[in-house]
């Protein structure tokens, strides 16, 4: 069943959306953290929630208990607890291709859990053959565990199709000892990166994964035959051993001459499928046990999603807080800042989760939209950002909320590393806040500066996927308040048809019917 694109408020056009309006002149516009944490005592414990694995200390926001809970009723207004059971139902949310969004079927455990979601009563055979697939794919994961001969394994993907399972390989790289082979990732279709991770390999111990939801994009594709091509000059024989597809485009694979291929669904999308055939890559780093924790942990945020009350939902509230500052205080960005090394992709990861999901002009209608969607998101791990732009986002004219993850438990011994890397998170959390007083302006820190706290007890399988399954949630509910459609992806796709003219081009000098600057630039690139 197709969402109608009419049966939901749009924020803008709620009957809270002028009050909170209001409410932004008189009281949010002139928020002082320091003044609300003084006037309300139990600040700090009313804005935690405790999720799965996952607790968050929101107190830190510009927010009082008034707003959040004008909020909380736009959250109502805009029909969230019915656009949530949409998605849980398995409704074709994705208007623009007609399909169904899915992703949390990939999570749900073989054995009935304490939650089911609503739409399993008609996804029986779906779920089946998520199972079979996940089965064969672990299966395969643990062959290729044991395989002494094989000492790399190179995933060939772009988008979603690389930076979940790179993010989450590097995140978890703990749980892969002891650790026998080399995990290599090639995206990009500049030729220094597959001709960097050749140089490093040989054939006969090397395993290519072609990771491509659609097995058509074309930096993929141009990466796999390269690497086909380099495979059978430097002798490799048996292709079928040594090449490996994940894809919903099983005959392309076959085409391209590879047998081997774990399958996954349209319903899949691309930045939501790590879940999938996509995190072969995982499954191989961290082994069969780790994966389905991993899911395991994204089903208990899943579950939290779909049975808390909007007040303590965490996705819901992190979405709310976001509306607050893209559409109210006019904040453009977000900083993402993991204090855990392992998680220094994952800024990566959540921009094209956030910004290829809700990067969106026009509505579910596709009407333009009066208002701002998506933020920039950016960030670098802790502590390098701070020796790097957290200047300016302790004095800089701009103010620009901060979403600190921080992990209780440190999986290395070095003593001495992880009780500062700890003291270093919150003290910046608390610089943001606090700021300081300095009559010589070079020297004064305005604080009031909002952060949000993140904390995991440690870095593992489970509270990876309860983490991004969080952020996933977070993304759906801010797209679903703006009324977009945050399942589809259209804005990449004019670059990807004109580079597909201006490569020949490039070619043969031809500039008929270019721009000048363009034509200019080609003139100066050919030959
Ligand atoms: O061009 C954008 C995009 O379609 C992403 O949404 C997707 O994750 C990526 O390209 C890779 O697509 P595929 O997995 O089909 O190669």
């Amino acid at each position: 069943m197709a969402l109608d694109p009419d049966a939901f408020t749009r924020c803008d056009r709620s009957a809270v959306w002028p009050i909170l309006q209001q409410r932004w002149s008189e009281a949010g516009r002139s928020f002082d953290l320091r003044q609300a944490f003084a006037l309300d005592p139990d600040r700090a414990t009313h804005f935690a929630i405790e999720a799965p694995h996952v607790f968050a200390d929101l107190s830190k926001n510009l927010l009082d208990r008034e707003t959040r809970d004008l909020l909380v009723e736009l959250a109502r207004e805009c029909g969230l607890p019915a656009q949530r059971d949409a998605l849980f139902g398995g409704e074709a949310l994705n208007l623009t291709e007609q399909r169904q969004v899915m992703h949390w079927l990939l999570r749900v455990p073989p054995v009935s859990a304490a939650w089911r979601p609503s739409g399993l009563d008609r996804l029986g055979a779906e779920l089946a053959e998520v199972h079979a697939t996940l089965d064969a794919m672990l299966a395969f994961a643990e062959r290729v565990r044991a395989d002494e001969a094989i000492t790399d394994i190179v995933n060939i993907g772009i988008g979603g199709s690389d930076l979940g399972p790179q993010m989450a390989v590097l995140a978890l790289d703990t749980c892969a000892q002891p650790q026998r082979r080399r995990l290599h990732f090639v995206s990009n279709v500049d030729g220094h990166e597959l001709d960097a991770v050749l140089r490093g390999v040989r054939p006969e111990s090397t395993l290519f994964l072609v990771a491509s939801k659609t097995f058509t994009t074309i930096e993929t594709m141009t990466n796999a035959r390269s690497a086909r091509e380099w495979f059978s000059a430097q002798g490799g024989r048996d292709v079928a051993r040594h090449f490996a597809a994940l894809t919903t485009n099983v005959e392309a694979a076959r085409a391209f001459g590879i047998d081997t291929t774990f399958g996954f669904w349209d319903w899949v999308g691309g930045r939501y499928s790590m879940w999938s055939a996509i995190g072969l890559p995982i499954a191989i780093a961290v082994g069969a046990d780790n994966f389905r924790a991993l899911l395991a942990g994204a089903h208990a945020m899943d579950a939290h999603f779909a049975t808390t009350p909007l007040e303590r939902n965490l996705p819901v509230q992190l979405a709310l807080l976001d509306i607050w500052y893209r559409n109210f205080h006019g904040f453009s960005s977000r900083s993402i800042a993991p204090y855990h090394s392992g998680l220094r992709r994952l800024p990566a990861y959540l921009q094209q989760l956030e910004m290829e999901s809700n990067g969106k002009r026009v509505d579910r209608r596709g009407e333009p939209l009066p208002f701002a969607t998506s933020p920039v998101l950016w960030g670098e791990p802790g502590t390098n950002g701070q020796h790097a732009y957290f200047q300016m986002l302790h004095q800089g004219t701009d103010v620009v909320p901060v979403e600190f993850i921080a992990v209780r438990d440190a999986a290395h011994a070095l003593p001495g590393h992880h009780v500062q890397l700890l003291a270093n998170v919150l003290a910046q959390a608390q610089a943001l806040m606090l700021g300081k007083e300095d009559a010589g302006g070079h020297r004064h820190f305005t604080g009031n500066r909002p952060s949000t706290m993140l904390l995991l007890e440690r870095l593992d399988p489970a509270s990876l996927g309860a983490l991004v399954a969080l952020q996933e949630h977070r993304v759906f509910c801010s797209g679903a308040l703006w009324g977009i459609n945050s399942f589809d992806q259209w804005g990449v796709e004019l670059g990807k048809v004109l580079a597909k003219d201006l490569a020949p081009r490039l070619e043969s000098g031809d500039t008929e019917g270019l721009d000048a600057s363009t034509a200019m630039l080609v003139r100066r690139l050919h030959g």
